[in-house]
């Protein structure tokens, strides 16, 4: 192996794969590293990334609601919570006694919003889980008596395809109790081409940041040698998939090593490094049916941009 030593293997060979394969990919749950997890706290401060605030507002409204319909006694686990802003709203309407599960890939980010949410929410029992949940693993125990609710905020499913959201819900259904319910995000197919590709590549250019920050962390943790200055961050909005892709593009033909391995890149060549998929309402019936839940009640703001789907088992 070369220079530096690869802690990751996992990370190394899906990079190497992704970047061998004739479209080069790189799974987008590479980007939350603390720096990526950091960024996306910013891109969710923007404007532009309309998600954010169209879901607090959803969560202000149905959080009083799911906190009346369910038991004094909750365990809330949260999938990929990176950012504390949607549990807060939430965990503001739960006053009877609460535990918080919150799960994500980054041991740092999950660490320090569960440090800061247990200095506000003191009644709330914390128990931070890093893992990825994209992969089969068990949940920490619930109390007997405790009824729980899975929280999949953001439209984070979007990040997922059709089989591997169907398979993330089917599993959530098998890990979670019986009579458990699931509050889930999705953002919704809109015209607005303009309003879609803007949440995506903002004035600012914190979400241009955010995709590079991937190749920066691949040189510091693959013993790579991109240079982040010859590539940009390019998202689309694609229509026949209803989906914004995102890509990094490479702004002149050259030649990247990462450990091992070198790789060619074109002029104008990309790498794919995240599809965030929009969903119709038919789209969102489906996946949930499919996956085991059914919805029992569904917000969705004035402007129609995004909906927060309250889902329980199919019995
Ligand atoms: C965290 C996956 C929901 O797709 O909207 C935001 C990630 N990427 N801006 C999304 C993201 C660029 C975000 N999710």
């Amino acid at each position: 192996m070369s220079t530096k030593a690869i802690i990751d293997r996992q990370f190394y060979a899906d990079v190497v794969g992704g970047l061998s394969s004739p479209n080069k990919t790189i799974p987008s749950k590479y980007l939350y590293d603390e720096a990526g997890s950091a960024l996306f706290e910013r891109i969710c401060e923007l404007d532009e990334y309309y998600i954010t605030r169209s879901e607090l507002s959803l969560l202000e409204t149905c959080a009083p609601h799911i906190a009346d319909d369910m038991a004094d006694k909750v365990q809330i686990i949260e999938f990929g919570s990176g950012s504390d802003l949607k549990i807060r709203t939430l965990l503001r309407a739960f006053t009877g006694n609460v535990t918080y599960v919150p799960i994500d890939i980054c041991a740092e980010a999950v660490q320090q919003s569960a440090d800061a949410l247990s200095k506000d929410f003191p009644h709330v029992h914390i128990i931070p889980v890093t893992n990825d949940f994209t992969q089969p693993f068990t949940l920490p125990p619930s109390s007997d008596d405790a009824e729980q609710l899975g929280f999949f905020p953001g439209s984070t499913i979007g990040n997922l395809n059709e089989k591997e959201g169907q398979r993330f819900l089917h599993q959530a259904a098998e890990n979670l109790d019986d009579d458990a319910s699931f509050l889930l995000g999705m953002d919704l197919q809109k015209d607005d081409t303009h309003r879609l590709e803007k949440a995506y590549d903002d004035s600012e250019g914190v979400t241009a940041q955010f995709s590079l920050n991937l190749l920066t962390r691949i040189n510091r943790e693959l013993a790579a040698d991109f240079d982040v200055s010859r590539f940009r961050h390019r998202a689309r909005w694609n229509e026949k998939r209803g989906a914004v892709e995102i890509y990094l593009v490479s702004l002149q033909a050259q030649k990247v090593r990462v450990g091992d391995h070198v790789f060619d890149f074109a002029e104008g060549e990309g790498i794919h490094t995240e599809t965030s998929r929009k969903y119709t309402l038919e789209q969102i019936e489906e996946l949930t049916t499919s996956a085991g839940w059914i919805v029992k009640k569904r917000w969705i703001d004035d402007k129609t941009l995004f909906s927060v789907n309250y889902l329980e088992r199919v019995t």
